[in-house]
């Protein structure tokens, strides 16, 4: 939540709405450099662990979507709250929703989670979570021989996430996923564990990453 609001109106409307344990992180207007300075939105990604590419920007007001642009982020505007859809549609966020439901809607199924572009071959995966149950699975998007994969990001050696730095899933050759952990080796072509501690640990071949 970024907001203009001082902490004590956000905490008053958290209150009246009992919607506070939907936020991980606020940061209020009184608190920093006030939008469209791009302050408040750095400070939460940093608090976050996120970086920009997996941030999305949701905003009703054209102050929300200079934020964003100030910040690197994308953005979503919402005609639903204080500014006109055609006053949003100028600073060209990704999508426009009229209704919280549609907003619903596209967040859910159809969730941007790159542009293929950044995904380069043997390079950087993006990292996202997927709805699993009542939580998430961590997952990452990569491109390898020209194509997309994207796996859970787990090692089945002890459960710990592959990359030992944000997207960071390739060994120094770029032909394998690496654990960061032990060095478990996988196929990036199947998820297939082809060495390491997996191995030794007693998982078979058929052990995926993914
Ligand atoms: S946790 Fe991955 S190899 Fe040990």
């Amino acid at each position: 939540m970024a907001t203009g609001k001082p902490r004590s109106g956000l905490e008053r409307a958290f209150e009246q709405t009992g919607l506070k344990q939907l936020f991980d992180f606020s940061r209020c207007g009184d608190e920093g450099f006030p939008k469209p300075h791009p302050d408040m939105l750095l400070k939460l990604m940093a608090f976050a662990g996120l970086n920009k590419e997996r941030v999305l920007m949701i905003g009703d007001t054209t102050h929300d979507l200079e934020l964003a642009a100030n910040a690197g982020v994308r953005s979503v505007a919402v005609s639903y709250g204080a500014h006109p859809e055609s006053e949003l549609r100028r600073h060209e966020p990704v999508k426009c929703f009229q209704s919280v439901d549609a907003l619903h809607t596209w967040l859910t199924q159809k969730r941007l989670i790159c542009k293929s572009a950044a995904l380069l071959d043997g390079g950087k995966a993006v990292r996202f979570d997927l709805p699993h149950g009542h939580g998430s699975a961590p997952c990452f998007t990569m491109r390898f021989d020209g194509k997309v994969f994207a796996y859970v990001n787990r090692c089945p050696h002890r459960g710990t996430e592959l990359d030992w730095n944000p997207g960071e899933v390739f060994d120094e050759t770029g032909l394998y996923l690496i654990c960061a952990t032990h060095g478990a080796m996988f196929d990036p072509q199947t998820g297939l564990c082809i060495s390491g501690r997996v191995k030794v640990a007693g998982c078979k071949r058929s052990d995926r990453g993914a």
